[in-house]
């Protein structure tokens, strides 16, 4: 038998314990009604990183972290309600730092290419850090938007998540403290819709998008080449030799950048055409379709064996059709090698370099105004 004075000291330690634990469990993993469950994700330069994951009334998960605003899975139902993630990524915070391909990350200050890392604004040249060959691809090295910590908060009475994050003035070369939000919302219609907001206090260029890489088989199910893909889009910015539009807008008919009927991706991909080869694929930015500045449909992509299907609605003049040309199999994600064209992004956005480009929409954002766009990926499956 136990001696009594142990005894009394036993029992407050379990309970004391037991608090702990249980507080500990509340605060690593919390859920309200919303459909937002958070939880904690790590940490990053001493800032604890949360992953948000959003959950509807079909079953449809989006995670998402305030690491970059990456969004780590999409779990979505196939024509018999089967459940996958149809997105690269990872399990653990850590996987993704680095994250060269820029997985599910939220895009800026520039997403997409600025050539020669330069822009002349308001008479004055802009230089910025160069880490594509002699430009800048996607906003620069060190503080660009996927690799920065958002703060972050679920949105109240949806089931969302809101980033914000605060661009000092110069950050990366570009002028003017930015001010930027980003919101992840899931509806019941199974939309993620992102919507993008950001003022300014000098003028300045700005191009935000999202770098998710889908494959709607699942992630790391093979290749993307057997998925039918209609972009609205009737014309395309061909590129020079460093993937910077050359300023013509090509029509794409009579081109294996012709989408405008569904057509497998794999069905031209190796076509003997300067452009392809250029981007070893496709890696193009499309005119899309439209009359005014309202959403309209971008691009929808079917996955026949799954009945898969996505559609990407957006207020922007453009999207970038990306299909994994530079994934080399060095890079796994839950256990599976994400080889060369195992994923494809659809990136709306503005057109690449539009800075050096007044023939272009423009792309500066003013004091006083706001930068305001909309992108809504929509799941079904048939
Ligand atoms: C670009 C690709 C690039 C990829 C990853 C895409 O937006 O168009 O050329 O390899 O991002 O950086």
């Amino acid at each position: 038998m136990m001696p009594r004075r142990a005894s009394h000291q036993v029992a407050p330690l379990f309970t004391l314990v037991g608090v702990v634990l249980v507080l500990h469990a509340q605060l690593a993993f919390a859920k309200d009604e919303s459909g937002v469950t958070t939880q904690a994700f790590g940490t990053h330069n001493g800032r604890s990183i949360t992953l948000y994951t959003l959950k509807n009334s079909h079953g449809l998960e989006i995670e998402a972290m305030n690491y970059g605003g990456i969004i780590a899975a999409i779990r979505v139902p196939d024509r018999n309600g089967k459940m996958a993630d149809v997105v690269l990524g990872h399990e653990r915070m850590d996987d993704y730092v680095p994250n060269p391909p820029y997985f599910g990350a939220i895009v800026g200050r520039y997403a997409n290419r600025i050539a020669n890392g330069m822009f002349i604004l308001d008479g004055r040249i802009y230089t910025l850090p160069k880490n594509d060959g002699p430009n800048t691809l996607h906003g620069g090295i060190q503080r660009t938007f996927d690799k920065v910590v958002w703060d972050a908060a679920p949105l109240n009475g949806k089931t969302g998540v809101e980033f914000t994050y605060l661009s000092k003035d110069g950050e990366e070369g570009f002028p003017g403290n930015l001010k930027v939000k980003v919101t992840y919302t899931l509806n019941d219609s199974n939309e993620l819709i992102i919507n993008y907001e950001a003022t300014t206090d000098k003028d300045t260029p700005i191009n935000l998008s999202n770098h998710s890489y889908f494959n709607l088989k699942g992630e790391g199910d093979g290749d993307i080449l057997n998925h039918e893909i209609m972009i609205n889009a009737d014309r395309f910015t061909p590129v020079n030799q460093n993937l910077i539009p050359t300023g013509e807008l090509r029509p794409v008919k009579g081109t294996p950048l012709d989408f405008t009927k569904p057509t497998r991706i794999g069905d031209h991909i190796e076509d003997n055409y300067d452009q392809l080869k250029l981007a070893h694929g496709y890696d193009h930015n499309f005119v899309i379709n439209r009359h005014g500045n309202g959403i309209v449909l971008a691009a929808r992509a079917y996955e026949p064996t799954t009945g898969r299907v996505l559609e990407v609605s957006t207020t922007q003049p453009g999207v970038q059709f990306y299909t994994g040309n530079f994934l080399d199999g060095t890079i796994t994600g839950h256990g599976h090698v994400y080889k060369r064209r195992y994923g494809f992004c659809l990136e709306t956005q503005h057109f690449p370099d539009s800075p050096n480009h007044p023939s272009f929409p423009s792309t500066i954002l003013r004091p006083g105004e706001t930068f305001h766009q909309t992108t809504i990926f929509r799941f079904s499956a048939k």
